[in-house]
């Protein structure tokens, strides 16, 4: 979903291209078609990534006053740098997310995903209600990446409230006093990022000795602990709620007839946690025959751009396998593609393979909601009962 209030604004006919003007009255190019958000993905020269992380409510002094308090400060480092220093800060978060290092983790995650939904299951079979967003996917991502970046114990609560306070503060429709609180929250969390960065090891280590500046070092960090965990915990929750409508892709795991992959990439296609991305145009440009003025905030709808006709046969069904399915752009694409992809892919892998008999003869007492934001869809409890 983009802002709910955007599809009035547009009569809820999107063309290939549209001015939508926003909460606080700034006008964002809002892109649908799959070949257009391509095109710009593609071409970081003329749209670049420099407002990916800008604050679609914009700050106010109250808010940076707490932000300050906390000697907060987010330099370009990965999806927002368009500079020199960009590959080579990607290289090594690439390093240590490297598939072979990201396909070992799978045996491990396996078995503790099988014991989770084994508890679940035992109180379903008890006739008690259970969240499969609190008691199954919150936390499991977080979990890998402590492990691949090598972070001290994590303390897992505060990871995820910070993160979602983040995902707040920056993307969402918000008051002062709501700005305030979240920005102490956030605050709060990069001054014990401050620490970790200076002398943790694993990735920060290794950001460290390649002479990255300590602010350098939170950054990645920071994004690293929103981007790597909330997205894939999100969209755990959103793939599993869509499946419990779909009793006959269901059917096809258990019989073999549907591949686990293929579950995952049309689930990628149909239920994004990340819906829209922002680029923002360098140059004036052309998009489809509409011009682009530089300085344009160009919106990416990327859930949009998942069900273009033109690209997938059947665009609103879950159809896994079918043509098309693949091509999504739940990742991005070019410089910025998401490094993460291939460890959300395994994520999701285990949980559909080991989770998705859970949902044979379960009826759902609550579905996930989710609050208005510009770009990520933020599920919250999930909960289910036995028929
Ligand atoms: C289903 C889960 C995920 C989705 C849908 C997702 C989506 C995205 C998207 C849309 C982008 C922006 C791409 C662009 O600008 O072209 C991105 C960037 C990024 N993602 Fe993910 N992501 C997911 C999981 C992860 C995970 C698990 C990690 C790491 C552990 C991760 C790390 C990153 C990083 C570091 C970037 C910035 C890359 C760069 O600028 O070079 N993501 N992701």
């Amino acid at each position: 979903m983009l802002f709910r209030g955007w599809g009035d604004a547009v009569d809820g006919r999107w063309p290939d291209v549209a001015t939508v003007v926003d909460h606080v009255g700034v006008g964002h190019l809002v892109v649908t078609r799959h070949s257009l958000v391509r095109q710009v993905l593609a071409d970081p020269v003329a749209f670049r990534p420099d407002n990916a992380l800008d604050a679609v409510t914009p700050l106010p002094v109250a808010a940076l006053r707490v932000l300050a308090g906390h000697r907060f400060r987010l330099p370009p480092t990965l999806a927002n740098n368009g500079g020199a220093s960009h590959p080579e800060i990607r290289g090594i978060v690439a390093d240590a997310l490297h598939p072979t290092r990201v396909a070992a983790q799978r045996p491990w995650l396996t078995g503790l995903v099988r014991e989770r939904v084994a508890r679940l299951r035992a109180t379903l079979d008890a006739g008690v209600p259970v969240d499969l967003y609190a008691d199954l996917a919150a936390d499991l991502p977080l979990l890998v990446l402590a492990r691949l970046v090598e972070l001290p114990d994590a303390p897992v609560g505060a990871v995820k409230e910070f993160a979602r306070a983040a995902l707040e503060l920056f993307w969402a429709p918000l008051d002062e006093p709501r700005q305030r609180a979240l920005a102490a929250e956030v605050g709060r969390f990069h001054t014990v990022l401050r620490g970790f960065a200076a002398t943790g090891g694993g990735l920060a280590a290794r950001l460290r000795a390649a002479g990255h500046s300590p602010d350098v070092v939170v950054g990645a960090l920071f994004f690293l602990l929103v981007a790597g965990q909330e997205t894939t915990s999100q969209f755990l929750t959103l793939l599993l709620h869509r499946l419990t409508g779909e009793p006959t892709v269901r059917a096809g795991l258990r019989a073999g007839s549907v591949a686990v992959a293929d579950v995952v990439e049309e689930g990628l296609r149909l239920e994004p946690p990340i819906v829209t991305w922002r680029r923002v145009a360098a140059v004036d440009a052309t998009l489809g025959g509409t011009a682009v003025p530089a300085g344009t905030s160009v919106v990416l709808w990327l859930a949009r751009a998942g069900r273009d006709p033109e690209v997938v046969l059947a665009p609103d069904e879950f159809r896994p396998g079918q043509r098309g399915s693949r091509r999504h752009l739940a990742f991005g694409a070019g410089a910025h593609r998401c490094v993460g992809a291939q460890l959300a892919r395994l994520e999701a892998a285990v949980v559909v393979a080991e989770a998705t008999p859970l949902l044979d003869g379960v009826r759902v007492v609550r579905p996930p909601w989710c609050p208005d934001n510009l770009t990520f869809r933020m599920p919250d409890a999930f909960v289910v009962a036995r028929r």
